[in-house]
Parts: structure tokens; sequence; C-alpha cells
């Protein structure tokens, strides 16, 4: 696997439908596998942009008789089945929307690594995959995290399978020369989607840097921890142990945070940047169909004093899935 990561691109590729080899995969918790695309030399994504992968063997060998290869990005058509060929089938119709979590590039090669959680049908199957077979994706989709206009402190907090973006995010920031601390929130230890060099410790009520760390490699950058169970790292959740690291911080220091994680989480993170006046950006995690634009499946409301009601629906996968946490209007 390629292990570096420097130099992130500032502009984004058009999205297209690609079959990306698996070149690498690796089992980091226990919900998670990390995969290795191989992509396209001139392969251009940014933190928190996505891939609408198809979770099926292979699409043109598929039972569907009425199924046409997926060419919409020429202007062809998309597949049709019938309910009862779909009622048939053991994978997922619609593709699953996966994060590009870090883009790795070693001389003229690109790799993209994706981090799935398995929860479903889809998830299961694409973490079942060997190395070697294609992967069709369609991407990259969606907005994507933008970086400070100065050199504050970026405090990014990622939950569960919401870590993906957050890894790329201190790839991206720290390439830019700002500094960062990553805090990691999951229920226990065996659910970070990590591999440790050696079993990290408990810290009880301490935001202390994890030094354990193996897998991602994140270089230097501070790494804090934080369990629900406080089986390691910070006994708590991410949202306290950011607000830990904030008072650390002190008053005077500005802060930028960011966020990918469960709503809850992320309406927690938007009271406490609210609380402490910074700039707070945050990926939302909704169900997605296409993914560009179409099915209107992954509306989030948003705050919009020009409608008569105050809000409107927000295409998530077009117009995020990265917003300001100010304009979310929190269920
Ligand atoms: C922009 C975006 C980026 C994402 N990035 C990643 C990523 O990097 N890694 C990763 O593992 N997952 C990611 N997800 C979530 C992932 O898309 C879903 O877990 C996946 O679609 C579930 O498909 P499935 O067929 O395995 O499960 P399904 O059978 O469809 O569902 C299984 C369970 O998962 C829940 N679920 C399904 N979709 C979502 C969702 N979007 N959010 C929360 N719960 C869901 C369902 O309610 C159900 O309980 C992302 C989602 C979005 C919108
Ligand atoms: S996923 Fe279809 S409109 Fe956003």
């Amino acid at each position: 696997m390629v292990t570096e990561s420097v130099n992130l691109p500032c502009d984004t590729s058009p999205p297209q439908r690609l079959d990306l080899v698996l070149v690498g995969r690796r089992e980091a918790g226990r919900d998670y596998v990390r995969l290795v695309l191989d992509a396209p030399t001139a392969w251009e994504s940014l933190p928190g942009q996505f891939l609408n992968i198809l979770c099926e063997s292979d699409p043109r060998a598929a039972t569907l008789s009425e199924r046409r290869p997926l060419h919409w990005e020429e202007g062809g058509e998309w597949p049709i089945a019938t309910g009862l060929e779909l009622g048939r089938r053991k994978w997922p119709f619609v593709r699953r929307p996966l994060s590009v979590s870090r883009v790795l590039r070693d001389g003229a090669r690109v790799r993209l690594e994706v981090l799935v959680r398995r929860v479903g049908s889809g998830t299961r199957f694409l973490a079942s995959r060997p190395v070697g077979v294609p992967v069709d994706v369609v991407g990259p989709l969606g907005n994507h995290f933008t970086p400070p206009d100065d050199d504050r402190l970026c405090i990014l907090v990622g939950g569960g399978c919401g870590m993906a973006p957050i890894f790329g995010l201190a790839d991206w920031l720290t390439a830019s020369g700002l500094q960062c601390a990553l805090v990691l929130g999951a229920p226990t230890l065996d659910e970070v989607p990590a591999v440790f060099r050696s079993a990290p410790a408990a810290a009880g009520d301490a935001a202390a840097p994890c030094e354990s760390i193996l897998d991602p490699d994140l270089g230097q950058v501070e790494t804090i921890l934080s369990t629900d169970d406080g089986s390691a790292g910070f006994h708590g959740t991410a949202i306290e142990a950011a607000r830990r690291r904030l008072q650390d911080v002190g008053d005077d220091r500005p802060v930028a945070l960011y966020g990918c994680g469960p709503e809850r989480m992320m309406r927690a993170l938007a009271r406490l940047a609210e609380r402490r006046g910074a700039p707070c950006q945050v990926s939302l995690e909704c169900f997605m169909g296409c993914g560009i634009g179409v099915c209107l499946s992954c509306a989030a409301k948003v705050r919009d004093p020009a409608s008569q009601a105050g809000w409107t629906y927000r295409m998530t996968c077009q117009e995020g899935p990265v917003v300001d946490a100010r304009d979310v209007v929190w269920a």
C-alpha cells in the first residue's frame, strides 16, 4: 500500500463513471475495512467529496434483462428494471455514497482510500471484494470542506464512518501548513477504524494525544481518541473531548471546527462552535440515491431567511454534503 499523502490539489475533476481497480485492503477495527483504489493520474478531489459506488459484482452480467450499460455521462440511458426483477436481486440497485477518505500520491500513481463500515448489503458486499477486481464508481461528487483564510487552529471531529473524510481533511490542511488537532470518537475501542501499534491506554478525563495509531498514518497530526465506555483514550464523547481541547487552547487563539459523523454529534459540534464563536463546517450523512441532484432523496433542511417559512431544502449530493453548521435546521 502507498503510505505517502502530500500536496493535495486545489481543483476537482468533473464527475465520471469509472472502473477503479481495487489494489489494497486492510481490516481496521471490528466493522471497518479500508479499500485502496487505483485512480487515473488526472484524478483531483478534495476532502468531503464522495464516490457513488455500485455494490454488485458485474453490472453488465446482471440478471436484469432490461439493464443497459451506465453511460449516463455520455447522455445515455439509466438502467430500468421491473419490480419483480428487483425483488430477485441480491445486491442493492442504488449506488451507495462513500467518502474519498484520502488521496495518496506516489510519483505518477494516484490511489484513493475508501473507508467502508459494514452496515447493510451494499457495504458488506463492497467490504468483501478481493484485491484485483474493478469497482464501478461515479465521482468525485458533492462539494468539499474549505480551509480557513488565516492560520487559526483547526479542530477536526470525526465519529464512526464520518472519520473517513476527516483523515483526508487533516492531510490537506496540514499540507497547507495549518495546525490541526483531530478528535476521533467511537462507542468503544473495537469500533475505531484504525490499526494500532499497541493497544491505546485509557486516559480517563484527559483529552491527550494518542501516540499508538499505525494506520492511517497521519504523520505528526495531534490525534485525540475518545470512547464512550472509556476503553481507550478520553472517557466520553468526541464533543466533550473537543470541548476540553478548546479549553486548553484558551479563549484568545482563533479556531475553526470541522466535523463529520452522526447527526446528534454534528448538532452538538454546531452548538459548541456557536458558544465559542468559531466557524464550523459539517459534512451531513443524508440518505442518497442518484448522487447527482435528480431523485431528491438527500434533502436537508437549511435556514433561508428569504423564504416564508424561514427554511428550505438543500440537496446535499450537490450543495453538500459539507455545509456551514449555522445553516442547518437540526432535527
Ligand atoms: C456523503 C456521504 C458519505 C458517506 N461516506 C461513508 C464512508 O466513507 N464510509 C462508510 O462506511 N459510509 C459512508 N456513508 C454512509 C453509507 O453511504 C451508508 O452506510 C450506506 O449507503 C449503507 O448502504 P448498505 O446497503 O450497506 O446499507 P442499507 O441496507 O442501505 O442500510 C443499512 C443500515 O444503514 C443505515 N444507513 C443507510 N444509509 C445511511 C446513511 N447515509 N447514513 C446513516 N445511516 C445509513 C440504514 O438506516 C440501515 O439501518 C456516507 C454517506 C453519505 C451520504
Ligand atoms: S441523491 Fe438524488 S438528488 Fe441528491
